[in-house]
């Protein structure tokens, strides 16, 4: 007799242009798996996102990735959650027991190994980095100034267009906040900088940030994916800087769902990449 398929998904509004489903479905369809990954829309208020996640239960689904704007939703919606998601105050993933729903973020961990990926491993780099510059303060750059932490990186300082929001950045994570205008004078002492915010991303206004005084080892990381090469990545490569950019971080967010709900291992490489390269550029066509 065939088992049931495994199901799981990923919910979010608008939920059309996910790669998520391409990602699992993939990973499905290598590893043999009996599985279906779903999108689904739940307009943006708590009370349809967690009517959706209900529905999704009673259907059996072993759990789902919450995209935006449900990020803070599925973590008040959680009965329990990871040190990690109540830290970011948002959670992407959810896992369904009978008793309980697990939340999790795993954009921290995504984060992490993305730049694992562009310096060559977790602690493998032939540089120590101790320092990082987060521009933005949105939902994005706690994400990543957890996963910096989780690499070791003890100094990190946050610039951001409105300063109360880079300040509560520093209450809640005790690092520094720069001024947005004084971003390019602390360069030189920084060892990784990161773009949060949605400047350089397709129909967006460029970062206007000069990296004359970074340092050649540093590495600059963009976790925008839409164009995949930012002017900001473009010029950091052009001064041959390690680069880390979205889809990395994209791809590798979706490990621990598809290994939780799934039960089977889920490799990041090149053949995904490319296959999510190819769905990007056919999407642009449209
Ligand atoms: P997310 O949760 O995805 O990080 P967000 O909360 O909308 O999204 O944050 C977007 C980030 O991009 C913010 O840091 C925002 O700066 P403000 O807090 O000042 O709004 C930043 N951002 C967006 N447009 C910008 C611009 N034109 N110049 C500088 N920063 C910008």
């Amino acid at each position: 007799m065939s088992e049931t398929p495994k199901l799981a998904g990923v919910i979010g509004w608008p939920i059309t242009h996910s790669l998520s489903p391409l990602i699992h479905t993939l990973w499905a369809h290598r590893a043999g798996v009996n599985g279906y990954y779903i999108p689904v829309a739940a307009k943006p208020s708590y009370d349809e996102f967690a009517g959706v996640v209900g529905a999704l239960k009673i259907a059996g689904f072993a759990g789902v990735n919450v995209t935006l704007p449900h990020k803070s939703n599925a973590l008040q919606l959680a009965d329990d959650a990871s040190e990690g998601a109540k830290k970011a105050g948002a959670a992407n993933m959810l896992t369904f027991h009978d008793d309980h729903v697990y939340a999790d973020n795993s954009d921290i961990f995504g984060f992490a190994a993305s730049l694992d990926e562009a310096t060559g491993g977790a602690g493998n780099s032939p540089t120590k980095r101790n320092s990082a510059l987060v521009l933005g303060a949105g939902g994005a750059a706690r994400g990543v100034i957890l996963g910096l932490r989780e690499r070791g990186i003890e100094s990190i300082a946050v610039a951001n267009r409105t300063r109360e929001r880079a300040d509560e950045l520093v209450d809640d994570f005790q690092i520094k906040a720069v001024d947005w205008a004084k971003k390019e004078g602390i360069l030189g002492s920084v060892d990784i900088l990161v773009n949060t915010t949605s400047l350089g991303m397709s129909g967006q206004p460029p970062l206007e940030i000069s990296l004359e005084k970074l340092s050649q080892a540093a590495v600059v990381a963009d976790i925008v994916y839409t164009p995949l090469q930012t002017p900001l990545l473009a010029e950091a490569a052009s001064k041959d800087h390690q680069t880390a950019n979205g889809l990395s971080m994209l791809m590798h967010q979706a490990v621990p769902g598809f290994q939780t709900w799934f039960g089977a291992p889920a490799k990041v490489d090149a053949a995904l990449r490319d296959e999510l390269i190819r769905a990007l550029e056919r999407r642009n066509k449209e």
